[in-house]
């Protein structure tokens, strides 16, 4: 059997359409883990599975060069960041992000995550209603900036927290919504080239191995310090992504809500079931659909033979929730990951393979651990879930509940707003 072709010619329009569904729906339809069709007139192989994620992340086979749309790159990783290095320069590069997921250092991040949590609850409870999907993007900016070396006061966090919405929310989208969010970007790159500036002049003074100090100082395999557009880009490489972790954050919500029984084991003080429970809102809700990548080889795949330059995309998405790798996959159970074997090419909703060696997320731990925390926080909080909708599409990509999912504090009457 070789890797079959879809019968229409072009596959934008489903691919808009179907979102998070697009490539296993159609595998699913096959009867394969792979099909080649075209998306905006260009050939390209649709996959999915663990070998599929094992292919495109092992062994450098998969250049990002090229394989993205041109503004979600810019939104999102931009040009001169780790994800558009290869070979010796990225390795060199996903060095110094790793360098900053240390025990202490993520430890710290989830200190400073409860403690700035806690300095909003006040401010929420004089609101009476809050959206936690709006809020928490607060919490996590004024978390990440003062992680990273640049603590920031009010108004600022509230400016930052919508630019790096913006980026995250457009970045799956296309016209003058993706163009505004590029224009919002400049600003916050020109905040953050000057703190980049403000340390190589000595002006600004970020603690040691912080993630500032570190980019800030990083050299590269040839021993040249990063030019202050890369280092800008690289810096907001850290703090924008930790932003998006709100996502995950509110879908946590939402399946504290919709699974009885965790929010009162939580509650208790159980922790041996946070981690499975990350684990488990990690795979089962949306996040990035599919990444794409250019072969910078030929390789085999499917009982076919293809040539260096085809274009790929990985479902990540339809990784995640594939019967073949998992049972029931459209059922949420923390449970499945009680004696789960880390086999890095089956939950992979951050990439795949071995991270040091791969493009694979240098950030899934500091993402599980700020999953973990906020269960316990909303596991823990008095305010109340009123009732709202907690739906989601998968046509819209990033993924979120339309709610936005609603708290309320308790003693609070629709007249005081
Ligand atoms: C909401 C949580 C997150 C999601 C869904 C996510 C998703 C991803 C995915 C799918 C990739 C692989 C891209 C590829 O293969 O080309 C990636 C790479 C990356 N992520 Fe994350 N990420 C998240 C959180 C973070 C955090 C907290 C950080 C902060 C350090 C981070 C920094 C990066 C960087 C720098 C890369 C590029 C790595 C490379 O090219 O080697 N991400 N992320």
């Amino acid at each position: 059997m070789s890797v079959p072709a879809l019968s229409i010619p072009d596959s934008t329009v489903g691919f808009l359409r179907d979102g998070y569904a697009f490539i296993s729906s159609r595998c699913d339809r096959l009867g394969t883990d792979a099909f080649r069709t075209r998306i905006a007139g260009r050939p390209v192989i649709c996959m999915r599975g663990a070998e599929a994620a094992r292919l495109f992340y092992d062994g450098n086979r998969f250049t990002r060069a090229g394989a993205l749309p041109p503004n979600t790159v810019r939104l999102l990783q931009d040009r001169g960041s780790v994800q558009t290095l290869d070979g010796e320069a990225h390795r060199h590069r996903k060095a110094m992000f790793m360098s900053l997921m240390t025990v202490d250092s993520l430890d710290w991040l989830v200190e400073i995550f409860e403690q700035t949590w806690h300095s909003y609850e006040g401010l929420w409870r004089q609101f009476g209603r809050i959206v936690l999907h709006h809020q928490i993007r607060k919490v996590l900016t004024k978390t990440a900036c003062e992680w990273a070396g640049i603590p920031l006061q009010e108004p600022e966090v509230t400016e930052r927290a919508r630019e790096f919405s913006m980026m995250i929310d457009q970045a799956g989208s296309f016209g003058p919504a993706n163009w505004y969010a590029l224009l919002k970007r400049r600003g916050t790159e020109k905040w953050a080239r000057s703190v980049v500036d403000g340390v190589r002049d000595g002006t600004v003074r970020p603690p040691e191995g912080s993630a500032l100090a570190t980019i800030a100082d990083y050299r590269d395999e040839d021993g040249g310090l990063l030019s202050a557009d890369a280092a800008t880009v690289e810096l907001l490489n850290v703090l924008r992504p930790i932003v998006a972790v709100a996502r995950f954050i509110v879908f946590a919500a939402v399946a504290l809500e919709q699974h009885a029984g965790w929010k009162e084991r939580f509650a208790s003080g159980e922790q041996v079931n946070l981690e499975p429970f990350a684990q488990e809102v990690r795979r089962y809700f949306p996040y990035f659909p599919a990444v794409g990548g250019t072969a910078t080889e030929g390789f085999s795949f499917g009982g076919s033979r293809f040539e260096a330059g085809t274009w790929v995309l990985l479902d990540l998405y339809g990784t995640n929730h594939h019967s073949g790798i998992r049972e029931n996959p459209e059922t949420f159970s923390p449970e499945r990951f009680h004696d789960w074997d880390n086999n890095p090419y089956t939950l992979v909703p951050q990439g795949a393979g071995i991270v040091d060696e791969s493009h694979r997320c240098p950030g899934e731990r500091i993402t599980v651990e700020l999953i973990k925390k906020a269960t316990q926080l909303l596991s823990t909080t008095d305010f109340t879930v009123p009732a709202q909708d907690l739906t989601f599409s998968l046509d819209r990509i990033p993924a979120v509940p339309n709610s936005g999912f609603v708290l309320q504090a308790p003693g609070y009457r629709k007249s005081s707003t």
